[in-house]
């Protein structure tokens, strides 16, 4: 096989590849440069929502591709607006601005809650993020994240932000007793690059009815965990709270690359002509993408597979593997699952490549599944019988191993 840094002379060194090129799909099946198959429970990282080539997108971004490709925000861009009632009707909030990607659509929810601040008299507004968070990688959204390693060597960070820990409503009261510059909370559902973190529905529902109390927008990063991965919309949802901002991407597009941030009534309005903009941003690609993804979603019933087959998919990685010494936990809901073990298994990743399987391994030690939403229960059982193995044998490594 190729080495990594012989593969990659022009590019930046910014990402640890594995050895293969993929060429071309079907389902969620990939085939590489060497025409080698395999089984894709990672999904472009949670964005190939329709598997690939699927029947019905390709054609439909055929023919967009032969219309108009780009245009400009200069101008309307009917499928923008078609795009946005269908995320309003889905979501319960009002109004959408649509960017590329997770860390463009985090950034505008923040410069919303700084704005909604500063419309209340607040000079020096703060943000409450959480520990293990990822928002991405802008210097915003990177001061944001709570993570050492993504914020290391770019400081000064971004100030203005306050940090508590996942599920526990007394810290966060602590935390911003007496501080009057707070003027929103902002998590993930269920954190992804965190290592598939899922916040609680009672702590969802408290962290609503708080934001009411104070006066301070919820902001949901929907990023990783929406689009229907956990057989809802958006997975707050399955505690019935509809928050005031919601930022949007991966899986929106399914592959072509579509942010948004969708607001309720009281942020709908922060943004007035010239505060925020892109140039691609809602172009007509991206928002036939994002319409036909919906679209297919629905006919398809991909919420409803995508909670049954990643309940069958838990079930059994807890049949196979819950039993091990060194797994800690199994976690997550619908097709986002994280197995956790009790030490790093990063070369997990190229072990199930090398059997045909493409996964990550997250926070470490955390093995993340996040395959498309087309996945059938047989595709899940594949999976797990070519997964299970190796972390049985990988386990039994490490216990062998000298400290
Ligand atoms: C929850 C969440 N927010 C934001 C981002 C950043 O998205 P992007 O890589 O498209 O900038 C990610 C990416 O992994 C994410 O998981």
């Amino acid at each position: 096989m190729a080495s990594t840094e012989a593969a990659s002379p022009h590019t930046m060194n910014t990402y640890g590849r594995l050895p293969i090129a993929l060429s071309h799909g079907q389902g969620v099946r990939v085939w590489d440069t060497n025409g080698r198959r395999y089984l894709d429970a990672l999904g472009g990282i949670a964005v190939n929502t329709l598997g690939h080539n699927h029947p019905k997108l390709v054609p439909a971004l055929q023919d967009q591709v032969a219309k108009i490709i780009h245009s400009s925000n200069y101008y309307h861009v009917p499928n923008q607006e078609a795009l946005a009632a269908k995320l309003v009707e889905l979501s319960g909030m009002t109004n959408v601005f649509f960017c590329c990607t997770g860390l463009e659509a985090n950034e505008a929810a923040i410069k919303l809650a700084r704005k909604y601040g500063h419309d209340r008299g607040i000079e020096r507004p703060e943000i409450v993020v959480y520990d293990k968070a990822f928002h991405g990688r802008s210097i915003a959204t990177l001061s944001a994240t709570g993570n050492e390693k993504v914020q290391k060597g770019f400081g000064p960070l971004v100030e203005g932000f306050v940090r508590v820990p996942l599920n526990d409503i007394e810290a966060l009261k602590a935390r911003t007793a007496n501080n009057p510059n707070v003027v929103a909370v902002f998590f993930e559902t269920i954190q992804g690059e965190g290592g598939v973190n899922p916040m609680r529905i009672e702590y969802l529902q408290q962290v609503r009815r708080l934001c009411d109390e104070r006066g301070w927008l919820l902001m949901i990063d929907e990023v990783q965990c929406g689009m229907g991965r956990t057989g809802k919309w958006f997975a707050h949802q399955w505690a019935g709270i509809v928050p005031d901002v919601m930022p949007l991407a991966k899986g929106l597009g399914s592959g072509v690359p579509v942010g948004a941030v969708v607001a309720g009534p009281k942020a709908a309005n922060i943004f007035q002509p010239g505060n925020h903009g892109t140039t691609f941003g809602g172009n007509p690609l991206a928002m036939r993408a994002g319409v036909e993804t919906i679209r297919i979603m629905e006919e398809e019933a991909l919420l409803e597979n995508a909670a049954r087959v990643g309940g069958h998919l838990h079930d059994a990685l807890s049949r196979e593997l819950g039993p091990l010494e060194g797994v800690t936990d199994i976690r997550g809901q619908g097709l986002m699952i994280g197995v956790e073990l009790a030490r790093p298994c990063g070369v997990l990743t190229q072990r199930a490549c090398d059997k045909g399987l493409l996964i990550s391994v997250t926070a470490d030690n955390v093995i993340r599944l996040v395959p498309p939403l087309i996945l059938t229960e047989a595709e899940a059982d594949e999976i797990v019988a070519i997964l299970a193995p190796l972390v049985r044998e990988f386990l039994s490594e490490s216990m062998t191993a000298p400290a």
